[in-house]
């Protein structure tokens, strides 16, 4: 990390010098939380996402869980999305992502983990997104919410055009969100159409944040979440409201950030 993100304030943008070096500082932050919570005897309510972003947290923890005897026994996870509709065993599917990049791997109780169904019937969508926000409620809320960012500004599959009261929703899934998924399904045409989406609410009702953003591709569109007007046009930039979220980048997505905003108030 660089001096001024390593000074022992709380920042909202801290730069690392790769990837890998932020995803594991956000793996061991939540293996804090898992550890601190199991000593309380306490679960620990964890928001998950999935895409290439954050592939090296999930295996930092899996190595943690392996080498390190850090349990998932008190582990619930609410994923924040999953294509509509899709089966679970698809290649594409989010369920199987999760499964192979994290819960096949350690002793997560299966059923604390829940993930957006892609198979619910369309006419009874609605009832199963208010389900979903009723489970979270009823965990007691998200304690730690990690986050990617799509090119389009979304979180989840916020696209633009998401308000900041939005919850649990089906969503029909922007064009460059579906041309950056292209590559997954073979061909753009494959990409479904729809997504079950946590909502902004959603997101910004968990107790803390942590969005993580990697590559040259994310650095205009963390620019623009960190310094245009909050809008529902740039979901991502409603985070900067909430009062524990952080952004961890490396050098490439911080490329178009001027150097004063490492350590200045972002509202
Ligand atoms: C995934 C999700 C999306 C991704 C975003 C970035 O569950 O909600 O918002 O975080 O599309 O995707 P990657 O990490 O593949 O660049």
């Amino acid at each position: 990390m660089d001096d001024v993100a390593s000074a022992k304030v709380r920042l909202p943008v801290a730069r690392f010098r790769d990837a890998s070096e932020a995803s594991k500082r956000v793996a061991h932050e939540i293996a804090r939380l898992i550890r601190q919570r199991a000593s309380e005897n306490r679960r620990c309510v964890l928001g998950l996402a999935t895409g290439s972003t954050p592939i090296r947290v999930y295996r930092e923890l899996v190595r943690m869980h392996r080498e390190e005897n850090l349990s998932f026994f008190n582990v619930v996870t609410f994923n924040l999305d999953e294509y509509f509709p899709i089966k679970p065993e698809s290649p594409q599917s989010y369920h199987r992502f999760m499964n192979e990049n994290l819960f096949n791997h350690v002793d997560i109780i299966r059923s604390n983990v829940h993930i957006p169904s892609g198979t619910v019937p369309l006419e009874n969508a609605p009832g199963y997104c208010r389900d979903y926000e009723d489970l979270i409620l009823k965990f007691g809320g998200i304690d730690l919410q990690l986050l990617g960012i799509g090119r389009t500004g979304h979180i989840g599959f916020n696209e633009p055009g998401s308000t900041r009261d939005t919850l649990t929703r089906m969503v029909r899934l922007d064009s460059l969100t579906r041309k950056d998924a292209a590559k997954d399904f073979g061909e753009l045409d494959r990409v479904p159409l729809l997504a079950i989406t946590m909502g902004v609410d959603t997101i910004m009702q968990s107790k803390r944040i942590r969005l993580l953003a990697f590559g040259e591709h994310k650095a205009r569109i963390v620019q623009q979440a960190l310094q245009n007007r909050m809008s529902s046009a740039l979901p991502a930039s409603y985070l900067r409201q909430h009062p524990d979220m952080q952004y961890l980048v490396d050098g490439a997505a911080a490329s178009c950030l001027p150097p004063s905003i490492f350590g200045t108030s972002l509202q």
